[in-house]
């Protein structure tokens, strides 16, 4: 247990509380910790065609990129579970999807970091951290195109 971990899990759970979730019902919250201390969120957004449906962590990648910020990340955490008045239900804690796992290391590469990331059960009972290289090992990514000078 950290203070960064538990700061970050609850910005992460805040976010989760503006996730625009009717279909699933299930809301997720994701929060990046950037390298100068800041911390951006991201919910996740469904649509009524079901497969357009855009996590939590995306929306938080998508926000820190359009802010020039992508290559400042330094950790991040995720929290998902259902909504019961301002509790968010689940023991288990939530792990990011492969197209997240993705679209985070981008950032990550970009970042030089590899980071952690905290995934925390809806009503915080549980939580396991991972490095970013154990859920996206051998990962495809901007040094594979030459982006990242040494
Ligand atoms: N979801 C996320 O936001 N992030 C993930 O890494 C896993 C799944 C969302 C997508 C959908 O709105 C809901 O959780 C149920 O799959």
């Amino acid at each position: 247990m950290t203070d960064t971990r538990d700061a970050l899990i609850d910005a992460a759970r805040d976010a989760a509380s503006r996730a625009y979730a009717p279909y699933s019902g299930f809301h997720v919250g994701a929060a990046l910790l950037l390298k100068n201390g800041d911390v951006v969120t991201g919910a996740n957004v469904e649509n009524a065609s079901y497969g357009l449906t855009l996590c939590a962590e995306t929306t938080a990648v998508a926000k820190i990129a359009n802010e020039g910020w992508i290559g400042e990340l330094a950790e991040v955490a995720i929290i998902g579970g259902r909504p019961e008045g301002d509790a968010l239900i689940g023991s288990d804690p939530v792990n990011p999807c492969g197209r997240c796992r993705q679209i985070l290391n981008e950032a990550a590469e970009r970042s030089k970091t590899d980071i952690l990331v905290h995934c925390a059960s809806g009503d915080g009972s549980a939580v396991t951290t991972y490095r970013l290289s154990e859920l996206l090992p051998a990962a495809f990514g901007p040094k594979d195109l030459g982006m990242i000078p040494d």
